[in-house]
């Protein structure tokens, strides 16, 4: 039988790629900035407990949500779950997004901001992180001038792990009049430094957060949006009855009550990641100052074959050679036992930045 699907256009033109989150198991997964080292055990413990009838009932949000809001520090009507971070985003496009409306992002970021755009049929200004991957504040004002919908903007940034402080997201809201301004949370835990406090100061503020990173749930799927109650308002008028299922609950529950689990993973992160960037450079690899749980390192043009060889020991690491430049990666930050198992492939490659440069520079006739 022959049929035409009326598809949209913007579905069969969409370019942004995902990569398949398949095949991972058993590898070192230092690919997708999860939590390696798993999450507070009081987490199964307290999925253990759920009654087969619980499970055979729509779910109820109000407790979780009162318990989950104390967390934050706001009141549960500032508060909306969504089934994990990247959903959280989507809303704000079925919100604020019209086909052809703008939407501003500043570039290398999380791609799922295009991705969405891309879906929504909407126009993507995109202003550019600097080779040193600061943000270009200036770039942003201007670029606000056009009223663009929405602005998310990632902090820390993924991948460059850029953090902007207090002075210029207060700048950034101050010029954002006509604009949603999406503060991307998903590393605060990591990087101390949250706008959760400003929501009732700035009506257009809206803090994304997942449960993905520091908690551990990434396999739950459980993100969150944090706004003064107005605004927020609006965002639910475009959610779903049931957006969250009860296991994410239970286990966000548990996760949040256990703080002392969650302080510890993010210490060890932090000190682990001053270590690594240490040992990369000392290997000759240049990194960037990242507030994240990852960091984003270059490893010149002979990057794109050692992360190959990588790959084939079972190493997965998050190759950004298309969107930065050849041999840029971004590297989760696990253990530290992994970390010293990859700073290990890294010796027993062969890699040499200066050499592979050299080889690159022949190969291409510069030298
Ligand atoms: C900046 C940023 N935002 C949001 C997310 C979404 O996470 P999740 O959908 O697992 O909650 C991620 C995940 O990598 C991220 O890096």
């Amino acid at each position: 039988m022959k049929v035409q699907l009326p598809v949209r256009r913007a579905i069969l033109e969409r370019r942004t790629y995902e990569p398949l989150a398949e095949g991972r198991r058993n590898k070192l997964r230092l690919d997708f900035n999860e939590n390696t080292a798993g999450c507070s055990p009081a987490v199964p413990r307290a999925l253990a407990k759920l009654s087969t009838k619980q499970l055979a009932m729509y779910p109820e949000y109000e407790a979780s949500t009162q318990r989950l809001a104390r967390h934050f520090g706001v009141h549960p009507q500032e508060l909306l779950l969504a089934n994990g971070g990247d959903d959280a985003l989507r809303v704000f496009f079925d919100a604020f997004v019209d086909a052809g409306s703008r939407i501003l992002i500043c570039e290398p970021t999380f791609p799922m901001y295009r991705y969405y755009a891309e879906i929504f049929a909407a126009r993507i200004d995109a202003i550019h992180y600097s080779a040193e991957m600061q943000f270009p504040l200036e770039d942003a004002f201007l670029a606000l001038r056009k009223k663009p919908r929405v602005l998310f903007l990632a902090n820390p940034n993924n991948p460059t792990g850029t953090l902007l402080q207090k002075a210029q997201l207060q700048a950034i809201l101050k010029a954002a009049t006509h604009t949603a301004v999406v503060i991307d949370e998903a590393y605060a835990d990591f990087s101390g430094l949250t706008l959760i406090p400003w929501i009732r100061r700035y009506p257009q503020l809206f803090v994304a957060r997942t449960f993905s990173k520091a908690a551990g749930l990434a396999s739950l799927r459980l993100g969150a949006v944090i706004a003064c109650a107005e605004s927020l308002a609006l965002l639910r008028r475009a959610m779903p009855p049931y957006p969250v299922n009860l296991a994410a609950l239970v286990a966000a529950d548990a996760a949040v009550r256990d703080r002392a689990a969650m302080r510890r993973y993010v210490k060890d992160v932090k000190r682990v990641r001053t270590w690594f960037a240490a040992e990369l450079k000392r290997l000759g690899v240049t990194t960037y100052p990242s507030a994240g749980n990852f960091l984003l390192a270059d490893f010149g043009p002979g990057g794109p074959a050692l992360f190959e060889k990588f790959a084939r020991r079972g190493i997965l690491v998050r190759e950004r050679s298309k969107e930065i430049g050849p041999g840029f990666v971004r590297i989760t930050i696990g253990t530290a036992a992994e970390m010293q198992r990859l700073s290990k492939a890294i010796q027993t490659s062969g890699f040499s930045p200066a050499s592979s440069e050299r080889r690159w520079r022949r190969r291409t006739g510069t030298i």
